[in-house]
């Protein structure tokens, strides 16, 4: 969720921080508990929209999609993400909805969750939030045969730690339906891919959103994530060995160059294979300041050339096999 501070317009000396959110998610007789303004003026002064409270009708869910975006107040956003909450539950029950906006709905949850454990990681809640996230994929891609297609579309091209962790957590699930594992693995592996990141939460924030290339220093630093990432899932009560693994391993590479424990060949576990493919392709298909996003084909082409060494290049032909298929995954 994009935070963006502006001052208010009326009065001028109050400062007020508005999020973003995503309009396309509100529908007619939707009623919201907070206010929802526009953005008004050259400045972006903000304006109400729809009061608190007052149902969303036809008319002005008209005017809603001719605006370019919508806002609460930051101090709204827990009414705001129970909303969301409900039109989950609502949306997930619902057989007629189309299933690109289930899935839209589904990771737009999951980025709150994300967002709200990148706060605070060694909560305990984190292990029931994320198995809740897992859950909603795995459920969303045995109901529907384009559910993968649809999951695949929606992720995000910037690039956002929180993010990030959801793309490759859906590429995850994604290539291991592809590789016909059981719904259980699919939840460990679920799991191991959307906490794979979460050690990077204990190194310094400069560097883990410096707007740039990393220093060696830099870089020596951010080699700690897997492993303070391991720690972390061992201490909100994660004990399985396979979803471990995957977030201790997903840097190690196939001839031993990798990091922490410069495993090779074999000794790097599947999930450590899968989330590492899935990594290196989220992180050249989307967007960083310093650097433009390669189109998925450019991605996978690079990894085919370049990486031969370090990754598992079964799963590397599983993944452009998968993205390539007219059927439906
Ligand atoms: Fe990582």
């Amino acid at each position: 969720m994009k935070r963006i501070r502006i001052f208010h317009a009326i009065p001028l000396e109050e400062t007020q921080i508005y999020v973003k959110i995503e309009k396309w998610l509100l529908d007619v007789g939707d009623v919201i508990e907070c206010n929802l303004y526009e953005s008004v003026g050259t400045r972006g002064e903000k304006e109400l929209f729809l009061p608190k409270n007052k149902p969303l009708h036809d008319e002005i869910k008209k005017k809603m999609d001719q605006l370019e975006a919508l806002y609460i107040c930051q101090e709204d956003e827990p009414i705001y993400n129970q909303f969301i909450d409900f039109i989950v539950q609502a949306v997930s029950q619902n057989t007629h909805i189309a299933i690109t906006k289930k899935a839209a709905v589904i990771y737009r949850q999951a980025s709150i969750i994300l967002n709200e454990m990148f706060d605070d990681p060694e909560a305990l809640e984190n292990v029931p939030k994320s198995k809740k996230v897992v859950n909603q994929f795995v459920d969303t891609i045995f109901s529907d045969t384009h559910a993968i297609e649809s999951l695949i579309k929606i992720t995000s091209y910037d690039y956002y730690t929180h993010t990030h962790s959801i793309n490759v957590c859906v590429y995850a699930l994604s290539l291991g339906s592809y590789l016909r594992l059981n719904a259980n693995e699919l939840e460990e592996l679920g799991m191991s891919a959307l906490l794979h990141d979460l050690g990077k939460s204990k190194v310094d924030h400069a560097i883990t959103n410096k707007n740039g290339l990393l220093t060696h220093d830099e870089y020596e630093q951010m080699k700690h994530h897997p492993s303070y990432g391991y720690t972390i899932a061992m201490k909100i009560g994660i004990h399985d060995e396979r979803v471990l693994d995957g977030i201790r391993h997903h840097h190690e590479k196939l001839d031993g160059s990798g990091y922490p424990d410069g495993l090779r060949e074999e000794e790097v576990t599947i999930f450590a294979r899968i989330i590492g493919v899935c990594d290196v392709f989220d992180a050249l298909s989307t967007k960083r300041p310093y650097k433009e996003r390669l189109s998925s084909f450019e991605a996978l082409h690079l990894m085919k050339e370049t990486m031969k060494h370090h990754l598992d290049m079964y799963i590397v032909d599983a993944f452009i096999q998968m993205q390539r298929s007219d059927q439906p995954l």
